[in-house]
């Protein structure tokens, strides 16, 4: 096995051969601030002494193993990233121009705006499709074609495929269109590293003609948390600067255990991740017909297949709160409380089971039983309104994140916000897309869809006092 996992063979050369380790961590692999199991971790947590190559300047085993892991998922070229798909998404902005505009989806994870004030880019918001229950779960072609009919001087385009909610979207053709507009495309694909083993899992961005990949490695292969990974695409244009910036934002004492925990994963799904995929692949289809045969709850795909939605990953189960007489929140606190079953996101309206390949059946039927049982002690009645969207933005900031992160702010009551520029970031739950970022105008439209929201008992993320309050920046 240690043959094709080369980083993680030469740690354990090391480990086998070494004697009195005078270098760091300061830990030097003893056993006495450690007990068992943790010390057999610590004991491989090595750094770059000879033989073990280095992040920064790969020459030896590391770079033999991000070789393999480019050839596995079919990229030019791939880096190992130690601090999660947030530091590849770093490197992407940080990588373009200073200034840079950027098509940016609004259904993008924080990172994509923190590595907006990192790199000074402009950010012209792509709006987003919606499911019947006000999730985000795509951004279409049609509506990029119309932002680059009217928005001229784009740079790059920044995309979020799959969703959280395991959507993608048509990656392919908006690539195309982007391509045929000399714009340079990354898409996170934090949560789709699996499609990467099995053909019938939805289509991998690379393979779509990304020309930047980020996978969030652990959160959906046997990665240790941290681990993933950055792939240039095949045509990327001057892919040297994402590199570049990818070394710039790394620690120089790279975790070895987190980047052998890659090397093995790749090495473990070449080997056996197909017929594991296919596995859960049909656990999933059986059990989502099962759940969404339940009273009172949803899990049909067809639900979410939406404009601008090309495909679902099978294991995110997506489980729609119907006609219950009980919201998400209490379906959720009652399947931990009395099933022991923890679930990945909880809204009024839905659930999200992250299934993984190494889940059994008997965990799939233990998740029917509980959601079956539920079903039938909490009763039934019309199904909950569901929020609105929230307005969208001029696609157009006023200044930059990074603009506005530096801007002196003070606090305002939410009336008298209007016409202000926002300084901080306000995102209702659900959908969970930002509805004011900081730089953006704020309209009467969103101001009353706050107060709504607070009228509602939703809940929102940011704002002072829920929202009472608000950050804008001072002398706008
Ligand atoms: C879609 C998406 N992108 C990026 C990230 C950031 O990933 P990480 O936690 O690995 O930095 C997340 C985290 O949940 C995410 O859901």
């Amino acid at each position: 096995m240690t043959a094709s996992a080369p980083l993680y063979a030469a740690i354990m050369d090391y480990c086998q051969k070494a004697g009195t380790r005078l270098h760091m961590p300061g830990h030097a692999g003893s056993k006495k601030a450690f007990p068992e199991p943790f010390h057999s971790i610590i004991a491989l947590d090595l750094t770059e002494v000879q033989g073990l190559d280095d992040l920064h300047w790969p020459s030896g085993p590391i770079e033999t193993a991000q070789q393999l892991t480019a050839q596995a998922f079919g990229a030019r070229k791939s880096r190992f990233l130690v601090n999660g798909a947030t530091s590849g998404i770093h490197s992407f902005f940080l990588g373009l121009g200073e200034k840079s505009k950027v098509l940016v989806a609004r259904n993008a994870h924080r990172a994509f705006y923190t590595g907006m004030v990192l790199s000074g880019a402009f950010p012209v918001y792509i709006p987003c499709k919606l499911d019947a229950s006000g999730l985000a779960l795509a951004v279409d072609e049609h509506d990029i074609a119309t932002l680059l009919s009217e928005q001229s001087n784009i740079d790059a385009a920044a995309l979020v495929s799959p969703s959280y909610f395991g959507s993608t979207c048509c990656i392919d053709r908006i690539s195309k269109l982007l391509h045929d507009h000399a714009i340079v495309m990354m898409v996170d694909e934090a949560h789709g590293g699996h499609f990467y083993f099995h053909p019938r899992y939805p289509q991998t961005a690379l393979a779509a003609g990304a020309d930047v990949v980020i996978n969030g490695l652990h959160k959906t292969l046997p990665v240790m948390t941290q681990g993933a990974c950055l792939h240039i695409g095949k045509d990327c244009p001057a892919p040297e600067r994402f590199l570049r910036a990818a070394s710039l934002l790394t620690t120089t004492s790279p975790s070895y255990v987190i980047m052998a925990s890659i090397d093995l994963a790749r090495e473990w799904m070449e080997r056996h991740g197909r017929e594991a995929l296919e596995r859960a692949m049909l656990l999933s289809n059986a059990y989502r017909d099962k759940i969404d045969s339940i009273k009172g709850f949803g899990c049909s795909i067809k639900e979410l297949m939406i404009t601008g939605v090309q495909d679902i990953d099978p294991l995110k189960i997506l489980i729609t709160i119907k006609n219950l007489a009980e919201d998400g929140y209490t379906v959720s606190r009652r399947l931990r409380q009395e099933w022991g079953i923890e679930v990945e996101w909880e809204s009024r309206h839905s659930l999200l089971a992250m299934m993984s390949i190494f889940h059994e059946e008997k965990d799939w039927e233990r998740l029917y039983q509980a959601l079956s049982r539920i079903s039938q002690q909490a009763g039934h009645r019309v199904a909950a309104a569901v929020a609105e969207p929230p307005p969208w933005p001029e696609p157009q900031v006023q200044l930059s994140p990074r603009q506005a992160h530096f801007a002196p702010k003070r606090a305002v009551p939410l009336k008298s916000s209007v016409g202000r520029l926002c300084g901080e970031m306000i995102v209702p739950y659900p959908p969970g897309i930002p509805c004011l970022l900081p730089g953006e105008k704020i309209t009467a439209e969103v101001c009353t869809y706050i107060e709504e929201l607070r009228r509602t008992g939703h809940h929102i993320q940011g704002g002072e006092g829920e929202a009472d309050h608000i950050l804008i920046v001072d002398g706008s």
